[in-house]
Order: structure tokens, then sequence, then C-alpha cells
């Protein structure tokens, strides 16, 4: 038996949420933001390691900041949100092992004894968990704009100076405006893209 709930949730976040350009005023009360994270955080990635950070931009000052680091092509859109999340992948998350994955025995150690293996783990699990995160966005009933055309160098320079967090892309945030999102781009198919074994 199908529950109904489900079906709708699912269509909420799958099939009729879809990528958002531009943005109404309404703002995003910071309550709904850490919602959005209480979702994000269950995405599951390899030993729990959990790289990824999230910056939430919600002040016109900390806006201003960040909108010259985007492509020329992306400002107006993150100008529109009323929230921009800046995803970041710490690439120290191995400090944190101990705490969410203790039964990985001598894990910390062998990553913070191989700094490449490392930012290769942090950046894909880190990608993982972004797309729990655009998800989440949508299941606590707001808009998704995820962007990677970014100076992303340039965002650890002006908001992670000195730390070991790397960007690696952001999102806008909000409900999105009458004429915000493009008509829904086509997807491959179950026979392009299922093989069944
Ligand atoms: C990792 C990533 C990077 C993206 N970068 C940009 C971007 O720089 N600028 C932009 O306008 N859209 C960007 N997009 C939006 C995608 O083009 C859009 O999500 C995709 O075409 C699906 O559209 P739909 O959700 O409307 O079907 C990006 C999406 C993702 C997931």
């Amino acid at each position: 038996m199908i529950d109904q709930s489900a079906v709708k949730t699912a269509e909420t976040i799958f099939t009729e949420g879809h990528t958002a350009y531009s943005f109404t005023a309404e703002p995003v009360p910071d309550e709904q933001l850490a919602r959005v994270y209480e979702l994000a955080k269950f995405t599951p990635t390899a030993l729990n390691s959990q790289p990824l950070r999230i910056t939430f931009v919600r002040t016109e000052a900390a806006k201003a900041r960040l909108l010259p680091l985007l492509s020329e092509m992306n400002r107006a859109k993150s100008a529109s949100a009323p929230v921009v999340a800046i995803l970041a992948a710490d690439t120290d998350f191995h400090e944190q092992l101990p705490v969410v994955s203790p039964q990985s025995i001598g894990a910390k150690e062998r990553f913070a004894a191989n700094e490449s293996g490392r930012s290769v783990m942090a950046r894909n699990n880190a990608w993982l968990q972004a797309g729990g995160f655009i998800l989440a966005v949508r299941a606590v009933g707001l808009d998704a704009g995820p962007m990677g055309g970014i100076n992303a160098a340039g965002i650890d320079e002006e908001f992670f100076p000195g730390t070991a967090l790397r960007t690696i892309m952001v999102v806008n945030i909000g409900h999105v405006a009458d004429d915000g999102a493009f008509p829904r781009s086509p997807r491959l198919g179950f026979d392009q893209a299922v093989t069944l074994a």
C-alpha cells in the first residue's frame, strides 16, 4: 500500500520542484534554514564523514561581499534571493571522525597523513551532501537555485581565510517569482540511463 502523503512529498521534492532563477521578496526566517539543515544532515556519506559546511548569507552586508565573487551572469539571480547558501567542503573533516564514526578505528590518523586523499574524500562527499541539501530546501517548502558559476577561490579568501574550507557551489534560496523558472529541462528516460543486470 502506497502512503499518499509520501507520494505528495516526493512530487514536491522531485517532479514539481525545479530550479529557481529569481525570487520574491518574501523573507526566509532563520528557523526555516535550521529545518533545512536538520533534514539535509541525514544525507549518507562515506564513513559518515559529513564534510559539508554551510554558510547562509542573508544580510545585505554579507551579500555585498558575495555577489562580486559570482560569475556576472549569476549575480542578478543571487541578488534577488533572500538567502544564498555557500556550500563548502571541510578538508579537515577527519578531526570529527572519532565522534561521527567511532567504529572506524585509526581513520582520523590515516586521513591526517593523506592530504590529497582527504581532499578528494571531502569534495566527493560534500557534493553528495549538496544534492541532499537542494532536496531538503524543497522539502521545507522553499525553492532552490544551485549555481557552480562562481569564483570559488575568491569566496574562500573572503569568507574562510586561513581555514580548511573549500567552496564547491552556492544555492540561492527563497520563494520562486512568477517568472522565476525556465520550463523544466528534459530528463533522460529509464531506458537511456538505467540497465537492469
Ligand atoms: C552543480 C550545479 C551547478 C549549476 N550552475 C549553474 C549556474 O552557474 N548558473 C545557473 O543559472 N544555473 C546553474 N545550475 C542550474 C542547472 O542548470 C539546473 O539545475 C538544471 O538545468 C536542471 O533544471 P530544472 O531543475 O529546472 O529541471 C546549476 C545546477 C547544479 C546542480
